[in-house]
């Protein structure tokens, strides 16, 4: 979701006004993946990087976490989705971190979809630690923390950028990749289907 910043600074707003739009786009956008019943909706919302950014962006991220989750957490009741978290959350304030433990608890037994959120996440921290869980064991999958889950369909970056930037770097292996330059809160349930329009038209091979 990156371009919250750059819609905010074109406006003369700060940043963090960026990051309220892109919160509410987020819950726009997997109200419409419902609709188009795609169960598998995941959101890179807090890199493992993202932390070294400044103090006044990082903590106003965190307290917008805390103002949304809630709304997060009745939307996904309304939809009867449940929510999982990818990333090491221990990094946030204790208060934080129980507000996401509670919304991933007590969405834990909907069974409608998924809606994975990225947070304090890194794709490299993620292999690390997969490596380190399975031992001796065979098969990585099982050790992300998408396991259970299907490798994902498409990838839309917006912003402009034209990078992964350490996101799902094991589950995007065979991923139709699609880059726009929209920002992220003006990217729109239109300029969506128009990239399900051009990916139903790619030819998926995955190597063979
Ligand atoms: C993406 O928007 C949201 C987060 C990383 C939290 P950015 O904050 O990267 O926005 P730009 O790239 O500065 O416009
Ligand atoms: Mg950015």
């Amino acid at each position: 979701m990156d371009g919250n910043g750059r819609w905010a600074t074109k406006r003369r707003l700060p940043r963090n006004t960026g990051h309220r739009e892109g919160i509410k786009t987020m819950l726009g956008i997997v109200e419409h993946c419902q609709k188009l019943n795609i169960p598998f909706v995941s959101f890179y919302a807090f890199s493992t990087e993202n932390k070294y950014r400044s103090k006044l962006e990082v903590s106003g991220l965190m307290s917008l976490m805390e103002e949304h989750l809630e709304a997060m957490a009745d939307k996904l009741a309304l939809l009867n989705r449940r929510l999982n978290v990818m990333g090491d959350i221990s990094y946030f304030n204790p208060k934080l971190r129980s507000l996401i433990e509670d919304c991933v608890k007590n969405t834990q037994g909907f069974s409608g979809g998924v809606v994975n959120v990225a947070l304090n996440y890194g794709g490299r921290d993620e292999l690390n630690r997969a490596a380190k869980l399975m031992g001796k064991d065979e098969g990585i999958e099982k050790y992300l923390y998408t396991a259970g889950q299907p490798d994902p369909d498409m990838l839309i970056r917006t912003g402009g950028e034209k990078r992964l930037s350490n996101f799902m770097l094991y589950q995007l292996a065979y991923t139709e990749l699609f880059f726009t330059d929209t920002f992220w809160p003006d990217f729109s349930i239109e300029e969506l289907n128009e990239m399900i329009g051009e990916y139903n038209k790619r030819n998926r091979r995955f190597g063979k």
